[in-house]
């Protein structure tokens, strides 16, 4: 077998990567926030103001830049005043979408805020333009950011909340092509107009609206979506408007949306078509960036991939509507797939959300709905490990003699790999995503004298390795001793299915 070499130039720092890149969402769906966040003050599952303190404790490890909310699907079905108020005066919905349940709003504005506030997240607030008006949308805007007495503020004051909340993220609609809507990009690219328009700036609260986007390949709803900004090429100082960025929704799954592939039980054929198709989101990153390059030559606009991740048939004997799923092995690897992509293509990609953070589809936390147990899942730890790619300039990897194979008529290298630079460190990313053999790497570390380095490893003996609250440390990062001098920088050792991260000490 060839050697594979990484060069990376570490003088040579790119765009950054914006530490949005590793953002959340929780959506009113199946355990997610009832039971996965939110217990209620009177739980005996410990919590803050009914909030899970370990759920919390956990995700503050993460560093988690924003958290998006109230869906999703949901969303479009949400309206705002109905989670106001004294809890138990609340007006109880169905959500139709997700196990068609009765939600009985005890989880809503105030308490969305707070759980962002424990957290040290940006909240990212997901307005409804499915079935919501402009006007309701407008008031939310008004009673979570202005400060005075205006009837929207005072509201928020009788409801025991006097200052204004900092809101730096605002959706306008979700999915508008399906759940949202089913409406025609054409129609949708003028609401979204008028949508951002009333959705006004309050205040010193600026917002960056990002209106729903493409799902997969669909070009021709960004391409429209571009066409409706405001002239875009100008005034390269101008910013864009009225709408600020973007979306688009990709998930991976082994096979067709009718039967998506067990989590956890699969071939090894099924690990590379996942893996394929986890690295296919770099060709849509490039597709749908090459079009907003077209219409957006500045890069005002950004692309959000604010919803992405693995999505499985629910665990057997679970509710359907739930999209409660395991996370093994091979969904850390989608995840470290997604990151590397996200980081190469930071110039347009400014944010991206996994869906969705607790017991939902590829999830960083698992509950257990008797026990209260709270598990870590394989993807958490990826995410933990990447930390120090927040806000770090990316830096370009050239990877050479890097073995493939054909899966479903895609070509899929072995490894993947993303690099960063931030103040006198570097960390690069290495995920060996061959089922079988194990290789080795090297590091040709141009540009910088590396004066020291750390390294984890992220494996298990099995693909389908996942945690439970029995052995919730099955697959779990640990230090790596294989990394060793070269004559270029450095030789590291990259198990079969693994992933590593090698942080480096720069003079
Ligand atoms: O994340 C689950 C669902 O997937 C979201 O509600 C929807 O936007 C998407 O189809």
């Amino acid at each position: 077998m060839t050697t594979t070499t990484a060069v990376i130039d570490l003088d040579l720092p790119g765009p950054t990567i914006s530490r949005h890149v590793y953002g959340h969402f929780a959506e009113h769906l199946g355990r997610c926030i009832y039971g996965g966040f939110w217990v209620g003050e009177d739980s005996p599952v410990p919590n803050v103001r009914g909030i899970r303190a370990d759920v919390v404790e956990a995700l503050r490890a993460l560093h988690i830049p924003n958290l998006r909310w109230p869906g999703g699907c949901f969303a479009d079905d949400y309206h705002w005043r109905d989670g106001i108020g004294p809890r138990d005066q609340r007006p109880r919905m169905v959500n139709s979408h997700w196990g068609d349940v009765v939600e009985d709003n005890a989880f809503g504005t105030h308490e969305f805020m707070d759980l962002c506030d424990l957290l040290g997240a940006d909240p990212y607030v997901s307005g409804n333009i499915g079935s919501g008006t402009v006007a309701e949308m407008s008031d939310w805007v008004e009673y979570l950011t202005r400060a005075d007495d205006s009837p929207m503020a005072a509201l928020r004051r009788a409801n025991g909340r006097d200052e204004p909340w900092r809101v730096p993220f605002w959706g306008l609609g979700n999915e508008a092509w399906g759940c949202g809507g089913n409406l025609r990009v054409e129609q949708f690219a003028s609401m979204a107009r008028q949508y951002a328009t009333y959705a006004r700036d309050q205040g010193g609260n600026a917002l960056y609206r990002i209106a729903a986007g493409a799902s997969d390949a669909d070009y021709h709803w960004t391409e429209v979506l571009m066409r409706s900004f405001d002239d875009l090429a100008q005034d390269p100082a101008a910013p864009a408007g009225p709408f600020q960025a973007v979306s688009l929704h990709y998930y991976t799954m082994s096979g067709p949306w009718s039967d998506k592939g067990s989590a956890t039980e699969f071939t090894t054929d099924e690990w590379y078509l996942t893996l394929s198709r986890a690295r296919y989101v770099d060709e849509l990153l490039t597709r749908h960036s090459t079009v907003m390059d077209r219409y957006d030559p500045h890069r005002k606009v950004g692309l959000v991939v604010d919803e992405w991740g693995t999505w499985w048939n629910v665990e057997p004997g679970t509710n359907p509507g739930f999209l409660y799923q395991q996370n093994t092995l091979r969904d850390a690897l989608v995840a470290s797939v997604h990151l590397d992509a996200f980081h190469t293509h930071a110039d347009r990609v400014v944010m991206a959300n996994i869906a969705q953070t607790v017991n939902v589809l590829q999830a960083m936390i698992l509950t257990d709905p008797d026990s209260g147990a709270l598990v870590l899942t394989p993807t958490y730890h990826v995410f933990a490990m990447n930390t120090g790619h927040h806000d770090a300039a990316s830096l370009a990897v050239h990877l050479r003699d890097v073995e493939t194979r054909d899966v479903d008529g895609r070509s899929l290298p072995m490894v993947s790999a993303s690099a960063s630079t931030k103040d006198d460190t570097a960390l690069v990313s290495l995920s060996n995503l061959d089922a079988d053999a194990a290789r080795t790497i090297v590091l040709d570390l141009r540009g910088r004298d590396v004066v020291g380095h750390t390294a984890h490893v992220l494996t298990a003996p099995a693909l389908n390795a996942h945690n439970t609250a029995e052995a919730p440390s099955t697959v779990a990062p640990a230090p790596h001793a294989g990394v060793r001098a070269h004559p270029r920088g450095l030789e590291v050792d990259l198990p079969a299915h693994s992933y590593v991260t090698v942080a480096l000490d720069l003079r």
